[in-house]
């Protein structure tokens, strides 16, 4: 099932405190920003890669994509100040390339480079029939609405689920949403609230704990622990 995924790169890795794209960052020996795209560039179903970049960033983005060997990036638009307006830019520049309204697009953080072939393969099958589907967790913790420091209150957790990228879309429904989100000046923190307020449905696909984002330095020594796991395991 065919493809095409708009990859986010443009932060500044403020959380991460290393002083710069924490994208850069080796992960095992490899930047997270390698180990993110090599994914896509392995999946035969992945049909292209469009890549939010800082300008400032661009040359030496495309010297590491030259240096490893990774090929499917079609377009390289300027990311902006939210990661929603990186994310536009890419679905801009999809489209601008005669992308189509029915073709299937996905939204993935560049900071999240443990997502398994599994979800993608069940993102795109689930958006193929019903135009929009994100990877998501059920959470293993009570959730808490708070106010003020006093608990306001507690949502059956069996109905919560933690979201994560990839969400995966109908091209044009995507482009409508955030084109509208635009408009009304609204800044959602993922794609999906931006669908949902088009009033459309979001089916929900089951991922797996590990698709983390390197956020903070715990995260990058997660990380580095479950390479070394999966390094074992095969
Ligand atoms: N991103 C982007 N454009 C922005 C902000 C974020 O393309 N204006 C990208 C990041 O590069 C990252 C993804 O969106 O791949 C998820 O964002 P996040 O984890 O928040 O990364 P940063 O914004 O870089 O980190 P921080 O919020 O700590 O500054
Ligand atoms: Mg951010």
């Amino acid at each position: 099932m065919d493809y095409t995924v708009m990859l986010p790169a443009a932060g500044s890795g403020r959380r991460m405190g290393a002083g710069e794209n924490k994208l850069f960052l080796p992960l095992a020996g490899k930047p997270i920003l390698v180990r993110t795209l090599s994914v896509f560039q392995n999946d035969p179903d992945c049909a292209g890669i469009i890549l939010a970049v800082r300008p400032d960033e661009r040359e030496r983005i495309r010297e590491m994509l030259a240096a490893h060997g990774i090929t499917k990036v079609t377009a390289m638009p300027a990311g902006g100040g939210e990661r929603q307006d990186s994310v536009r830019a890419c679905v801009r520049a999809f489209m601008e390339a005669g992308g189509k309204d029915d073709s299937v697009i996905m939204v993935h953080d560049a900071a999240r480079p443990f997502l398994s072939r599994r979800v993608i393969r069940e993102l795109a099958e689930t958006v193929r029939e019903h135009g929009a589907a994100i990877a998501a967790v059920p959470s293993k913790d009570t959730v808490k609405q708070v106010a003020d420091g006093i608990v306001e209150s507690t949502p059956d957790r069996s109905t919560v689920w933690l979201v994560q990228t990839p969400q995966a879309f109908r091209a044009g429904l995507l482009a409508e949403a955030e084109e509208k989100a635009l408009e009304e000046g609204f800044i959602g923190t993922d794609e999906s609230m931006l669908v949902e307020r088009l009033g459309h449905p979001v089916r929900v696909v089951g991922s797996t704990y590990d698709n983390l984002k390197m956020t903070t330095k715990v995260d990058l020594a997660i990380g580095e622990a479950l390479l070394k796991r999966q390094e074992e395991m095969e």
